[in-house]
């Protein structure tokens, strides 16, 4: 049996995040400058059924999946797909994953780990999943992440396409009738995404009518939004992107670091600005203008000369 290599891209959140987890619609798009990448190969020198599993990201070097605990994120990766593709016990193999995705900087690491996995895993045993399989297994797995996951990036990843996304309901994919231009910029602190959303769903639990109140207006921000990717106007997305990070903020999910990033990002020319993911920490996107390709630059500068960790110059469209 041959080696079998799969990769998955990076995602960032446009527009939505947080209220995406109470039936809000949100707009995500695959960052493929940054990719997770898994490889499976035969281990003719190990019993049937060992799996080496060598990541370095998270300190794993030939370890023997067996040693993992069963909510380890690679051991329930690896235990839903071999159930999917009816695998058990495998062939012994060994499984190389490596990634450029920052972890824990919002940019979906584990799931782009969970659907190159899953793919390559499959793919070797000669049961290819499609992507529909694929994109439960990784829910799946977010949840380890996140506990009450949308969904949304497991799903962006898996499909590496623009989403329009409603939790539980059928995928829609998101035309970008003239293509735009947004800096990614990591905050460099690392993205406490379960803690947020759970912080969230607190302070909603205390004051259900404001909280209500704000995501249905950041599910306006998100149409006015659709409709201009979708018309070709993206102009229109940066006041969106500044009135959506407003909406955050109020939700108590911004930090001075983020807001300090989006308020540089805007004086160095960006048409809007706005945390992306979970907040607290991890990105921050701003929109460069249309008309001067090399404003991109200048921002991405600028925001490093702020303090940002890297920044990620991504076309979308
Ligand atoms: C995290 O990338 C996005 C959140 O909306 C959580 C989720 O949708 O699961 C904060």
């Amino acid at each position: 049996m041959p080696a079998t290599t799969a990769t998955a891209p990076g995602k960032i959140i446009l527009f939505g995040e947080h209220a995406v987890v109470y039936g809000q619609p949100a707009l995500a798009v695959p960052v493929p400058a940054v990719r997770a990448r898994a490889v499976v190969s035969p281990a003719p020198d190990l019993p049937r059924g060992e799996i080496r599993i060598t990541a370095p990201a998270v300190a794993l070097e030939n370890a023997p999946w067996h040693g993992l605990p069963p909510d380890h994120p690679l051991a329930k990766a690896i235990a839903l797909t071999l159930e999917a593709v009816n695998a058990t016990p495998p062939p012994a193999l060994r499984l190389r994953l490596s990634s450029t995705i920052p972890v824990a900087a919002g940019l979906g690491s584990g799931a782009a780990v969970t659907v190159a996995l899953a793919r390559a895993l499959s793919a070797f045993l000669g049961h290819p999943l499609d992507n529909a399989s694929v994109n439960v297994i990784a829910y799946e797995v977010e949840k380890i992440h996140h506990g009450t996951p949308s969904g949304i990036d497991n799903t962006v990843i898996t499909y590496a396409q623009p989403v329009y996304f409603v939790r539980g309901q059928p995928l829609r994919t998101l035309t970008v009738r003239r293509p735009f231009t947004v800096v990614i910029a990591d905050s460099g602190i690392p993205a406490p995404t379960a803690e947020a959303v759970s912080d969230v769903r607190r302070a909603a639990q205390a004051e259900p009518e404001r909280f209500q109140a704000l995501f249905a207006a950041v599910g306006r921000v998100v149409e006015a939004a659709y409709q201009a990717i979708t018309h070709g106007t993206p102009e229109a997305l940066g006041p969106l992107m500044d009135e959506n990070h407003a909406l955050l903020q109020q939700m108590g999910v911004s930090c001075p670091t983020l807001d300090r990033l989006v308020a540089t990002a805007r004086e160095a020319g960006a048409e809007g600005a706005k945390l992306s993911g979970g907040g607290r920490g991890g990105n921050i996107i701003a929109l460069a203008p249309a008309n001067a390709p090399e404003a991109a630059q200048a921002i991405a500068r600028a925001l490093e000369s702020a303090g940002a960790a890297r920044t990620i110059i991504a076309r979308i469209g």
